[in-house]
């Protein structure tokens, strides 16, 4: 059922993809400018210092080429397999920045960019977005402090361990945690709730917790805790995969969510699916991990960090990276070109994916009526056997899942110009059981 829709291209009218293209594209590549000249200042004459003034200058023209529409090039090859893959999906007719599918274009832009540091000789591993990643996480310190806390509350010393709760007080701490997971996601947290476990019984605690689920245009929450819910006894293992989004608050967010996911003994254990060089801005590579404990540490949660630590070292949470991830591949391909990661994921117990960009790929960027059903925007992963949670505040053009023609209109009302597609305001906790 509706194979044929179309993915958005950037050359699309009115488009977040045409908008992107036309002025985030320049700015972001700006960004990129200004952190190699910052790192640039801070070096003495040496060849890093020659090198990194050429990749400055290359920057720039790659610049250029976007706002001067070039014509998207051959990738050279740095000796990785996804090249050839970036190079063929060329071969589709002549693609201009600005008249290319995005969900391709973007990938490509950060695959180049990712080239001129692979093939340095000095600056190899080079993260351009790491300060930017970083001094993020350090101005989003209320917002840690808060959820920390609120995690020790209800996680970590709660006044009743989470794997004893009664089904409904389970229900609703489930709904909470995944709930601050998902708009971890989101720039803005006040949607956040903070409930004490007393709260969340009460009438308005509840109330709160809907209120928040207002803004969520398609919410299978009550199926995947059904499901989660019905398994704990009756599976002894029940691994989980999360293919993780942004670094910082948000990668915070969802070592907490996975943490409590292991002590409410809804799963057994976690793999955290990060991304093998720096992506989309803010998108954790595994050195990301290692200064959110640093940070962690440095204001006063040691023994949280500590805690996240022992996880790990006790093999019950992992980080891996896959290559696939930064191809640009939508994940209806993922069957044919990463079979191994497929099959892991089929294994599966539960596979949750943040975030807008994987959304995206999910849904192959595709341009389907908002109320097609979200496994049918799965193509072939929506009968894969693959059970599939996005967690997703909306950041782009795509969207599907919402109930009725009915309510897409009164959405289209309450924010015209498609802004609850967009605005990231607005959001979807949809599951695909995968049958
Ligand atoms: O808003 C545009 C954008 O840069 C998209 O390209 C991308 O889908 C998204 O933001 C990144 O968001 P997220 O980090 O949630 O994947
Ligand atoms: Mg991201």
């Amino acid at each position: 059922q509706n194979t044929a829709v179309p993915s958005v291209w950037t050359s699309d009218r009115g488009t977040m993809a045409q908008e992107t293209a036309k002025s985030r594209w320049p700015k972001l590549v700006q960004g990129m400018i200004d952190d190699v000249c910052t790192t640039g200042a801070e070096l003495g004459p040496t060849p890093a210092l020659d090198e990194i003034k050429s990749i400055q200058g290359k920057l720039q023209k790659l610049k250029e080429e976007i706002i001067g529409d070039a014509e998207l090039r051959q990738l050279e090859n740095d000796g990785s397999a996804d090249i050839a893959a970036y190079n063929q999906m060329l071969e589709i007719g002549r693609l201009t920045w600005l008249h290319c599918p995005w969900l391709y274009g973007e990938c490509y832009l950060y695959r180049r960019v990712q080239l001129l540091f692979s093939t340095s000789t000095s600056w190899k591993g080079y993260d351009v977005f790491k300060r930017q990643k970083e001094s993020t996480l350090v101005m989003s310190q209320k917002a840690v402090e808060e959820l920390a806390t609120r995690f020790t509350q209800v996680v970590i010393n709660p006044a009743q361990p989470v794997k004893t709760l009664d089904d409904e007080l389970a229900r609703l701490v489930f709904a909470e945690m995944t709930e601050l997971a998902l708009w971890g996601n989101a720039t803005d947290l006040s949607l956040l709730t903070n409930l004490s476990l007393d709260e969340i019984q009460s009438l308005q605690g509840k109330a709160a917790i809907e209120k928040s689920q207002q803004n969520i245009v398609d919410n299978d929450m009550s199926e995947v805790w059904q499901y989660l819910r019905t398994t704990q006894s009756s599976k002894p293992k029940r691994h989980i995969d999360i293919v993780l989004d942004n670094a910082g608050f948000e990668l915070f967010a969802d070592v907490l969510y996975a943490a409590y996911l292991i002590e409410s003994g809804l799963g057994t254990s976690i793999t955290l699916h990060a991304k093998c060089f720096p992506w989309f801005v803010s998108d954790v590579v595994p050195k990301d991990m290692d200064f959110l404990l640093e940070h962690l540490r440095s204001i006063g949660f040691n023994s949280l960090a500590t805690q996240i630590k022992i996880y790990f070292e006790l093999g019950l949470m992992r980080v891996e990276v896959d290559p696939f991830w930064t191809t640009a591949y939508s994940f209806h391909d993922i069957i044919r070109k990463a079979p191994e990661l497929f099959q892991r994921l089929q294994d599966s117990h539960l596979t949750i994916w943040k975030g807008d960009l994987n959304y995206r790929k999910l849904t192959r960027d595709g341009l389907w009526p908002h109320t097609a059903p979200f496994k049918s925007s799965l193509g072939p992963l929506g009968r894969s056997g693959v059970r599939i949670l996005a967690l997703r505040t909306n950041k782009s053009d795509t969207c599907v899942g919402v109930e009725s023609e009915k309510k897409v209109e009164s959405l289209n009302r309450e924010a015209p110009e498609k802004g609850w597609v967009r605005d990231g305001k607005h959001a979807v906790i949809s599951y695909s059981d995968g049958c």
